[in-house]
């Protein structure tokens, strides 16, 4: 096969063919992955603000968010609140029904109900929050304090390649995936539904921010390890797959 045949093939529902299911570890009675990426008991959590407490989310009505998306690349210097961030991860990966330990409904479907992405938050402005690498737990909806990195804005920069506007942004989505989450059900037809899933998440985070009079702009160009290194992952179980700036305009 031909190397861009060889990448086209990933793309098709040949490869599910290829699998028999049967021999899959759920099939093979395999504990499923937990739902979020375990944590140690100690670390340092901040509490998001609950839909039910939000306030200052003015809201904006769905055509005219459609109407109007855009990739946006200047910021304005203002900070996000708490409130606002609580908002952006809720809309993008929030729990809508936990069912169990390995299974719950979010507000962004995904293939199999297995959401194989977690969200980190490279944050330089939000007011309450040092500046530094968080990442979303959506069970308990709160931030997992990842590392408090001081030159946050220029190693960003330097991990999307020099796409200057990403480490001016005030803060910026980073999703990653763990694939074993997907495949623990389908195997190699995973890579390509875990693909999928990240385009439902980042158009959620295009079409709230537009709530809140803020803008993003999809990424997709970075340095792998750069990015992994920076947010402390692997680069094998779990690995960045896709970043989204997010700032007022
Ligand atoms: C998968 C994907 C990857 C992208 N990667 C980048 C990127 O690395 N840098 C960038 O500036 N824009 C990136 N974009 C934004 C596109 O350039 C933008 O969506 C396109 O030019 C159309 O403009 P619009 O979003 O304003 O309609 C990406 C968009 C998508 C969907």
């Amino acid at each position: 096969m031909e190397v861009r045949e060889r990448y086209r093939y990933f793309l098709k529902d040949s490869v599910r063919l290829t699998i028999d299911f049967s021999l899959t570890d759920q099939s093979r009675g395999i504990a499923p992955p937990p739902i979020e990426k375990p944590y140690p008991a100690e670390t340092e959590r901040i509490d998001l603000v609950p839909r039910a407490a939000w306030q200052g989310i003015p809201g904006i009505d769905l055509l005219s968010a459609i109407a109007d998306r855009s990739s946006h690349r200047t910021f304005l210097a203002e900070p996000f609140t708490l409130e606002e961030v609580s908002f952006l991860l809720w809309a993008t990966q929030g729990i809508r029904q936990k069912v169990s330990d390995s299974t719950a409904f979010r507000t962004v479907p995904s293939a199999g109900c297995r959401h194989a992405l977690e969200t980190y938050l490279c944050i330089l402005n939000v007011a309450g929050l040092e500046q530094g690498i968080y990442r979303y737990l959506p069970v308990e909806h709160q931030l997992l304090v990842v590392s408090k990195e001081k030159n946050l804005s220029e190693r960003i920069t330097r991990a999307t390649l020099n796409q200057s506007f990403i480490g001016k942004a005030p803060l910026t989505f980073v999703w990653t995936t763990i694939p074993y989450r997907m495949e623990w059900r389908y195997d190699i037809a995973a890579h390509k539904v875990i693909a999928l899933d990240a385009g439902h998440v980042c158009q959620n985070l295009y079409l709230a921010v537009a709530a809140i009079g803020a803008g993003t702009c999809a990424v997709a160009a970075y340095h792998q390890d750069r990015m992994d290194e920076l947010l402390g992952v692997d680069g094998q179980d779990e690995f960045t797959l896709y970043l989204a700036p997010v700032g007022k305009i």
